[in-house]
């Protein structure tokens, strides 16, 4: 029978919906990391938990996107989805359910909490102007468009504010003004809009924020708000639009962040539906359950205050709490491409193994909302040191003897009790770390009795026991604490580290452990041979994931959705040796052929000639260079990169252009160089 100190609770949690136009990497991880780990960790305890979440599947950054890859956005967000789906597990993020906004359930969710609160008076509606981009025929957010700042002068600024000198402005202030999409001149054009009037709601967030539901940092970021004043907030868009159309509004559209958060609700709705779980015992106002959101503190705004004001006045209960994180930088900076520091999780699943990145993250996790840096000098001497050297260390001394000696029969009795009862007591304290999402916190105290466990060994050397005649009880009465010690630890661990102890569990021919299970040492009791448990980590694999992520200028398939990505003023790579250089086969190449490619608004298909060899290449310089002005030009490439199979065919190389925030341009040779010459 298992004992319970704590009663069992019904838990909801959730985190952000990751955009589905582009891949996850390792900034995202904090956030899932972090929520998966409080989910194990509840789960782990015996109460009744979800964890629920969805790819925000909406959205005009998706429909372009979609349309530069010559997809449907249908086909787009499957991709998407699959890929995110793939890459959250092999990081060991379990979801009860992975779900999708662009589904039946929110669909009926959105339609309904809007339906209730027009019915209730909270939906407005007026004519606004916008920017709308005569070309393409649409409306143009903000972010689509650039022109100079109207205070500094800088150039290719967004419309909503300059990176310059930091004024925020609207975008019909921006002086020669463009869209990012067809280059075009906006024009302003009028459109009947729909708010939702969450000023309706401000005693109730006033009130809400009283019963502690955010972190202190954010619940000074809402006073701040609520004495800008809240403003009505703007739900609606126009055709073209990816999303749900407005029911009974022909040709507008919720806006993606209206029916985003209500994509929780749906993919608690689809769960039910394949489980059996009543969805209104958690989302009724009388509701008992707890619902947690785990957000980046980017999205604050729409949690903290449209939600609980949406939820509440759609008859709704409210978060039992929003928990806000910080940014990951890499190495004290913000993520590069240049750099090889913005890291996907597919590239790091290439080189190294998810539980590092899990720990790693969980030493640095508490429940504040400041950046974390994952700096890879400490990355490899936190796992090393902590997980290799102290923690695998601990089994690794004692199993052997248990194995050859013993026939692999634990002791029947404990050696040193006490010491025991104080790794138990231990416990206390850690699982109110892990409850407090104080990660680090745990990970120190789990870390401090590691180091007591391995000083009981050190002191009690089983290793000169072992050749000490009469001392064969001691031996085994030694690393039989020994493992109970460890044991206890991986219980402890198991939120953080769930590979590893699944692996533990086999080794000690356990079923899986529970939380409570720490209170009862393993006695009396066979055990299966020692496998190594982790390797240590090696500079080289960090080097070379980093060296994988590196992308001198965004190939076409990676440009992210617009607006374009940064060709930013970036600092020089690390030195390389001659002979680094000297494996890169440069080579004169004419351009013998140019054209457009279907689908790709940024490709240009190349034929190349290198002197008797034809290669083909697609380059994303389409925006810069029309393909009848190339042909016949001489340029520079890279003969002996790895072929690159993309969506149009396969790329056999790469040509050289220099990048930078003003454009990109191709280089060439003087006059008089030949195709197949090589460059040095
Ligand atoms: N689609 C919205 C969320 C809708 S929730 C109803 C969105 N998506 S996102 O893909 O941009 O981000 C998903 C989550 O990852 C957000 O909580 C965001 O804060 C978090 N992070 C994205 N980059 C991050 C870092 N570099 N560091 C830490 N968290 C980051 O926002
Ligand atoms: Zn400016």
């Amino acid at each position: 029978m298992r004992t319970m100190s704590h009663p069992t609770r019904r838990i909801l949690v959730t985190s952000a919906l990751p955009y589905a136009n582009g891949p996850i990497h390792i900034g995202h991880l904090v956030e899932y990391i972090q929520t998966d780990i409080w989910v194990r960790f509840q789960k782990l305890r015996g109460h009744e938990c979800y964890y629920l979440c969805a790819d925000d599947a909406h959205g005009t950054p998706i429909m372009l996107r979609a349309e530069q890859e010559g997809l449907t956005p249908e086909q787009l967000i499957q991709r998407i989805w699959q890929e995110h789906h793939a890459d959250f597990a092999e990081f060991l993020i379990e979801f009860d359910n992975y779900y999708s906004t662009h589904s039946p359930e929110n669909r009926h969710y959105a339609e309904l909490i809007y339906h209730r609160l027009d019915a209730a008076g909270h939906i407005s509606r007026r004519v606004i102007t916008q920017a709308f981009d005569p070309e393409k025929q649409m409306f143009l957010p903000d972010r689509f468009i650039k022109g100079e700042c109207p205070r500094c002068g800088a150039v290719d600024q967004y419309g909503d504010s300059c990176e310059s000198c930091g004024a925020t402005y609207s975008p019909t202030d921006l002086k020669n003004p463009r869209s990012v999409i067809s280059g075009a001149t906006p024009i302003t054009k009028e459109s009947l809009h729909l708010f939702f009037k969450l000023a309706d709601f401000e005693e109730m967030l006033k009130d809400w924020i009283t019963s502690g539901p955010v972190q202190p940092q954010m619940a000074n970021k809402l006073n701040e708000w609520f004495t800008a004043g809240l403003q009505e907030w703007d739900i609606s868009r126009d055709a073209p639009y990816w999303g749900f159309e407005i029911p009974d509004t022909p040709g507008k559209y919720f806006y993606v962040w209206l029916d985003a958060p209500i994509g929780y609700m749906a993919s608690f709705q689809n769960y039910c539906d394949r489980t059996g779980l009543n969805f209104h015992d958690f989302w009724n106002p009388d509701s008992t359950a707890e619902v947690y959101h785990f957000i980046g503190k980017d999205i604050a705004y729409f949690h903290i205050l449209f939600w609980p004001a949406e939820l509440t006045g759609a008859g709704f209960r409210k978060p039992t709490a929003v928990h806000c994180h910080g940014f990951l930088t890499v190495d004290g900076q913000k993520m590069s491409k240049s750099r090889g520091t913005f890291i996907k999780a597919r590239t790091y699943l290439q080189h190294l193994r998810p539980e590092y990145l899990r720990y790693y993250f969980a030493t640095k996790l508490n429940d504040g909302i400041d950046d974390l840096d994952l700096n890879f000098d400490d990355f490899l001497q936190r796992v090393n040191s902590d997980l290799v050297g102290k923690l695998v260390n601990i089994a690794s001394r004692c199993a052997g003897f248990i194995t050859r000696r013993f026939n692999g029969q634990l002791a029947t009795t404990l050696a040193e009790p006490d010491l025991y009862a104080d790794f138990v007591t231990a416990g206390d304290a850690i699982a109110q770390a892990y409850e407090g999402r104080e990660f680090s916190r745990a990970m120190r105290e789990i870390m401090a009795l590691a180091d007591r466990a391995n000083q009981y060994i050190d002191e009690k050397k089983p290793w000169a026991l072992a050749k000490q005649p009469g001392a064969e009880a001691e031996v085994q009465a030694v690393c039989s604490q020994g493992l109970n010690l460890f044991r206890v630890l991986i219980v402890y661990l198991k939120p953080v580290l769930p590979g590893m102890a699944g692996q533990v569990e086999e080794f000690l021919r356990i079923r899986p452990l529970r939380w409570d299970d720490a209170r009862t040492p393993l006695l009396d009791h066979p055990i299966a041979e020692f496998k190594p448990l982790m390797q240590r980590v090696e500079m080289a694999q960090i080097t070379a994931m980093v060296e994988a992520s590196k992308e001198s200028f965004p190939s076409a398939e990676e440009t992210p959705a617009l607006p374009a990505g940064p060709l930013i003023d970036d600092p020089l790579s690390p030195t390389i040796t001659i002979d680094d250089f000297a494996k890169i086969d440069l080579r004169v190449a004419r351009i013998v052929k140019a054209e457009a490619v279907t689908g790709a608004d940024k490709l240009v298909r190349l034929e190349l000639d290198l002197g008797g060899e034809t290669r083909q290449v697609f380059a994303g310089i389409k925006s810069i260079y029309a393909p009848e002005d190339l042909q016949g030009r001489l340029t520079v490439m890279v003969a002996n990169l790895a072929p690159r199979k993309m969506r149009f065919g396969l790329s056999e190389g790469m040509v050289l252009a220099a990048g930078g925030k003003n454009g990109i341009y191709l280089l060439t040779p003087d006059s008089g160089a030949e195709p197949g010459m090589r460059v040095k």
